[in-house]
């Protein structure tokens, strides 16, 4: 990427954020009229290109600080919550949807939250209910070998929608909504669609007129609201039921649910924020991860090379568990997904050039400097996670899809030489931040990654991907995804390799 750096400075002074390069644009709107919201993260990443690390742009009458220099932008994760905070908008409209919990919560509140939501998704819960993605992979398996049969294409993402919605709603909630095994279309995942639409529709808006003038598509979205709103109800219902009857749940909790009830009770956490955390969780759960799987998967049916390899591995994988392959075709045992680093590595990969959070926006609450620029309180900081983690003196050959590059000892081709994204070394480390930074990092990362590696080992292993000719276009919504993607799976023929390794 050619970019150009920003203009020197005499020692000592700072820049004003007017000073900056920029675009330019008309009298009051800025750049409005170029402005495509499915096309943001492309268009912001397009003028960073042009116009260096740190630029800025208007967009309507607010001017926003851009910046996609690794270390700017570790500063703004880490200086949180004091430093910044979510853009100024994201709060009051979380909290008037209903969805107000730890992702849009600032200072005390979130201090107050976080260790709530962590303790639910760290390695040890997760280890504990292994046995409910492994239930989840299994029905999606059987869900897409009947599409493997009958020779229908498989809407990728909605399938992989329907695994993460049920796998958030057993692990985090404790109940099993089973949408992999419903007919479509699934009443609660279109409620969820709607609802993760109207949050970016209305966090992109410069005038909050829903507020004074709903339109039908608002009111679908409170529709869809309230819809949601009972079915979280009811599983706050059963909840409480499972406490009262065993009320060691309440020092002891199985699941996330559990752990608000209790916080809930002792009033650490009001009602409202109970409810709003159920919802974040369901949200920040699902189209993240199931766009993330169905990037690598697309990526995947571009590289038939990689795919045979990463199937090797997973039915090595599979071979090595106690009562192999021949008797499940899903990993069964939380040990065996540790073994699969080159699957681990596409998920990576994925991550890296489609990343499904490209961009994450910021108010600044205190003065600071970011690359020799004044960045005063209340100005709107932009952070762009792609540039970096293309950019050449991070990652060789970086527009390459190129999974082993996170493998340990494979220094040449990526030039850090890793086994995963925590030892990942030196630049590529600080320039690849999917998951965001500092305290506020990704909660659900290990989910997330663990979710992947079980679908991918499962769906390698069985099926070879086939693309369709449709155009597969990145769409920006809440989070970017693959618009467009179908796909053909064909049960796998078993080479000697493989018949050999079901014989173990
Ligand atoms: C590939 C999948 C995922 C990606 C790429 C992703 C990405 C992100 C990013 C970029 C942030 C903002 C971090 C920051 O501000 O520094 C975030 C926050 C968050 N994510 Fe994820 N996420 C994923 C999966 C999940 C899952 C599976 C869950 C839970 C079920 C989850 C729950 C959350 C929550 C609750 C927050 C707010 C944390 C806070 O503000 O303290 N995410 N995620």
């Amino acid at each position: 990427m050619n970019r150009s750096e920003p203009s020197p400075l005499p020692a000592g002074r700072l820049r004003d954020p007017a000073e900056l390069p920029g675009p330019g644009g008309l009298p009051l709107i800025g750049m409005l009229h170029r402005w495509k919201g499915a096309q943001a993260h492309r268009i912001l990443e397009g003028w960073a290109a042009t116009y260096g690390p740190i630029y800025r742009v208007r967009l309507g009458p607010q001017p926003i600080v851009v910046i996609s220099e690794p270390n700017a932008m570790l500063t703004v994760l880490r200086e949180r919550p004091q430093g910044f905070r979510r853009h100024f908008a994201v709060r009051p409209v979380f909290r008037e949807m209903g969805l107000d919990g730890l992702f849009s919560a600032e200072g005390d509140d979130w201090r107050r939250q976080r260790p709530l939501v962590m303790k639910a998704l760290d390695p040890a819960h997760l280890k504990r209910f292994f046995p409910v993605i492994v239930t989840a992979t299994e029905r999606l398996h059987a869900r897409w070998l009947a599409s493997a049969a009958s020779g229908t294409q498989i809407d990728v993402r909605a399938d992989l929608t329907r695994y993460t919605v049920d796998v958030t709603c057993s692990l985090a909630f404790g109940t099993d909504v089973a949408t992999l095994t419903r007919d479509d279309p699934d009443p609660l995942q279109q409620h969820l669609d709607r609802i993760f639409n109207g949050i970016a529709r209305r966090l992109n808006s410069f005038w909050p007129t829903w507020r004074w003038l709903p339109s039908r598509a608002d009111r679908e979205i409170d529709r869809s609201l309230r819809v949601v709103g009972q079915a979280v109800q009811g599983f706050i219902d059963h909840a409480r039921a499972e406490m009262q009857a065993r009320p060691i749940l309440k020092t002891e909790p199985e699941h996330l649910l559990h752990a608000l009830l209790a916080a809930n009770d002792a009033q650490r956490l009001s009602d409202a924020e109970l409810h709003g955390n159920v919802m974040t969780l369901l949200l920040a759960g699902e189209d993240t991860t199931s766009n993330t799987i169905a990037w690598a998967m697309h990526l995947l049916s571009g590289h038939p090379d990689i795919l045979k390899a990463a199937r090797t591995e997973a039915i090595e994988a599979l071979a090595g568990e106690a009562d192999g392959p021949a008797s499940s075709p899903v990993l069964r045992s939380i040990d065996s997904t540790r073994g699969l680093p080159l699957i681990e590595g596409i998920v990576l990969e994925a991550l890296r050039l489609k990343p499904v959070a490209p961009l994450n926006m910021f108010t600044a609450v205190e003065p600071i400097e970011l690359l020799g620029t004044r960045i005063a309180p209340r100005t709107l900081v932009c952070i762009l996670k792609r540039p970096p983690a293309t950019d050449p003196s991070h990652f060789a050959k970086p527009d390459a899809f190129m999974p082993q590059r996170w493998l340990a000892g494979e220094a040449d081709a990526s030039g850090q030489g890793s086994a995963s994204v925590e030892s990942v070394g030196g630049g590529g480390r600080r320039a690849f931040m999917p998951f965001g930074g500092g305290p506020r990092f990704c909660p659900g990362r290990y989910l997330a990654l663990l979710e992947a590696k079980m679908v991918l080992a499962t769906t390698l292993a069985a099926f070879d991907l086939i693309a369709t000719p449709e155009a597969v276009e990145e769409q920006m919504g809440m989070t970017m995804q693959p618009d467009g993607l179908r796909m053909l799976l064909r049960a796998h023929r078993p080479s000697r390799f493989t018949e050999r390794n079901r014989q173990v």
